[in-house]
């Protein structure tokens, strides 16, 4: 099975060669499909290329080149002079605008042209005047010179010759296009390939020369038609081939494939997907010193372009990485990835503009996460290495109750900080904007207990003590299940590391500052606590630390509101009426009196996070308290900035977990 399997493949394989080996020996019908071993007669500048390429002349000037097929056709024997001829060539200007002299397709008694020279002669004879009839020479010339000795009528056409240079007939290279239903024009040294047909019928005596790009159909139309008695020329051997010369411009001249047919056989049909490859054109070109300097001038400018672009790319992407920061430990992204995440830092993309700078929300590509970037800026100098290292210790805290900081960016003056993504915004939207919906009393309490645990955390739970500084509505993130999550945590103390260290910057907002911050402008964790306290009036109240009071230029102060509620034994008035008494009342009531404690003006007088904690989950009773006059705190505490409106918060409290009431 298998050996007959072979013996079926080696027939077919030689059945399909047969052909061209039988045709390529006959003279009155071959084909080359190409000239991969053909035994052509060859002389002068003409060269086999091993892809089968035949190539005539090359860019050398004054060459010649006769390619022959080796066995003569026979006109005496045959009854017939008809022949037909297809062959497919290539024209390679040296200089695009002028070539040199092109190729020549002709019957020939002889193959040896021993007196013939290069140029316009196509290295046949050697002046105008040796031509006479007894040269029984047939030629169709495709000429790329315009040569007036000889008539010729431009420096692109295709002519039909007797025994002369002088064409008997000729016209510009074009070919009939019969989708377009018209002519069009040829550019025979363009560099690409055509084919041309040459076709005799001795019944008629007529010639038709087609011309065609290369891949066209044989146009129904040729080129040029003459009447000529073929019998009354050619002898009775004739060698059919080619002749090609370069004068003083050159040319590259390539023939790809050639099929012939004599004496009414069919000629075979060349495979024109299947022809050697040309060489690139432009290989070896020499450029004009005019190309050369408009190449010389193109390179500088993209050149210049190139680097221009690279240095603003460069500089639009600049890092500053130095080699302290290797030791930390918190993932370090490139600015070029946060400019990409955060699609340039599109306005459409900000999510708000904080204390410290705008954030802006930004998708990472891999790992595929959505983050937050805030752009801090700082100016440069002395505090970036204490600042890196505060941001490096802020990454290693993890508290559920915290927005977690995943790394960090720096350049000359910014640094950018990538935070977890926060879906649900920040709280103070919940409390103050319409369109979003009323959180519920057990949200809120949720959100108080959730933030007091990430200060308990920040404060005694983590192996430094972290102040946070800012604990206010607008830095309490809420995640996709409404969990609190403390933003912004330590950043407020960065700014400490600032330029000017002779100067003390109280940070913090207004509203929620402890009366001693701003006397002292320590931050303490106790300055902590008293802004939780006057954020957790603001959760259970519905109102910011200060409002404005209708038709009055004065302010009215939560704390002082709440007190002047609870001395009127009416506490439960100070809730937010969007709660619409949907609430528990121990719990608010709860919430209310320890704002009140943790809004102490005296810092010994409020409790820690712990104790809070604690208060809130019930574990320890509130202690009793009454309503007490902040006038005479103030008297004794001094000037007490934020409460200059009135009375102020009201319940001492003392280091040692007692009590006291009232003063
Ligand atoms: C061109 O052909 C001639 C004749 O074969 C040869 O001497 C010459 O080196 C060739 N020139 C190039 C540039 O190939
Ligand atoms: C063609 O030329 C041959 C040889 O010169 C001559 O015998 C023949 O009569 C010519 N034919 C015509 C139709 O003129």
């Amino acid at each position: 099975m298998g050996f007959k399997i072979t013996l079926n493949f080696i027939v077919i394989y030689f059945w399909s060669l047969t052909p061209t080996i039988i045709l390529a020996q006959n003279s009155n019908q071959f084909i080359y499909q190409n000239f991969q071993g053909a035994k052509l007669h060859i002389d002068g500048a003409a060269t086999l290329h091993s892809n089968g390429l035949l190539q005539l002349t090359n860019y050398t000037k004054q060459l010649t080149a006769h390619v022959f097929h080796p066995t003569p056709l026979n006109f005496s024997s045959s009854s017939s002079y008809s022949f037909s001829t297809t062959f497919v060539f290539a024209m390679y200007p040296e200089i695009q605008t002028i070539s040199g002299h092109g190729i020549v397709f002709i019957l020939s008694p002889s193959m040896e042209f021993p007196s013939g020279v290069p140029g316009k002669f196509f290295g046949i004879f050697n002046s105008a005047a040796d031509f006479k009839p007894s040269d029984n020479i047939f030629a169709v010339e495709l000429d790329t010179i315009q040569d007036f000795e000889f008539n010729d009528i431009d420096s692109n056409h295709v002519g039909i010759n007797v025994n002369s240079l002088i064409s008997n007939v000729s016209a510009s290279a074009s070919y009939y296009s019969d989708v377009d239903k018209q002519n069009k024009s040829l550019n025979l040294t363009s560099a690409k390939p055509m084919q041309i047909w040459i076709d005799y019928n001795d019944k008629t005596m007529v010639f038709n020369v087609t011309l065609a790009p290369l891949g066209i159909l044989k146009p129904s139309r040729p080129l040029l038609s003459h009447h000529v008695n073929l019998s009354g020329i050619v002898r009775k051997t004739m060698y059919v081939g080619f002749t090609s010369s370069t004068g003083s411009v050159a040319s590259s001249h390539y023939l790809l494939g050639w099929s012939f047919a004599h004496g009414g056989n069919v000629m075979p049909t060349l495979d024109l997907s299947n022809l050697p490859k040309l060489p690139r054109y432009g290989n070896g070109r020499k450029l004009s010193v005019g190309s050369m300097i408009l190449l010389i001038v193109i390179s500088v400018i993209v050149v210049t372009i190139g680097l221009v672009y690279y240095m603003i790319r460069r500089k639009k992407f600049e890092e500053v990485v130095e080699d302290w920061e290797q030791e930390y430990l918190l993932q370090r992204f490139s600015y070029k990835d946060l400019y990409n995440a955060t699609k340039g830092f599109k306005d459409k993309e900000l999510l708000g503009v904080g204390g410290f700078g705008k954030v802006y929300r930004g998708v990472l590509k891999s790992p595929k996460l959505e983050v937050a970037v805030k752009k801090v800026s700082h100016g440069s100098g002395q505090g970036m290495k204490e600042f890196v290292a505060e941001v490096a210790c802020m990454g290693r805290l993890r508290h559920r109750n915290l927005v977690q900081l995943l790394g960090y960016c720096r350049r000359k003056c910014e640094l950018l900080l990538v935070y977890d993504y926060m879906p649900n915004g920040s709280l103070d939207k919940y409390l103050y904007e319409e369109d979003k919906p009323n959180l519920s009393w057990n949200a809120r309490f949720k959100v108080i207990r959730g933030v007091a645990s990430a200060l308990v955390y920040l404060h005694e739970e983590w192996e430094q003590v972290v102040v946070h500084r800012d604990v206010k509505a607008s830095n309490v993130m809420l995640d996709a299940d409404m969990n609190a999550r403390l933003g912004d945590f330590g950043l407020a103390r960065l700014y400490d590391h600032g330029t000017n260290p002779q100067t003390t910057h109280v940070v913090g907002t207004v509203g929620y500052l402890a009366p001693e911050l701003t006397r002292k402008g320590k931050a303490t964790i106790s300055t902590d606590v008293f802004s939780f306290g006057v954020f957790i009036l603001e959760v259970a109240c519905g109102k910011s630390p200060i409002t404005a009071l209708q038709g009055s230029s004065r302010e009215m102060y939560l704390i002082d509101w709440v007190y002047e509620c609870w001395k009127k034994g009416m506490i439960l008035e100070a809730c937010d009426p969007k709660l619409g008494g949907a609430y528990v009342v121990e719990e608010i009531e709860l919430v209310l009196k320890l704002g009140m404690l943790c809004c102490n003006p005296k810092p010994e007088g409020r409790p820690n996070m712990r104790q809070v904690m604690q208060f809130l989950n019930g574990d320890n009773p509130l202690p009793e308290m009454t309503p007490f006059d902040a006038k005479a705190a103030q008297a004794n505490l001094g000037s007490f900035p934020i409460s200059s409106a009135g009375n102020s918060a009201c319940a001492s409290y003392s280091n040692d977990s007692i009590l006291q009431v009232g003063r």
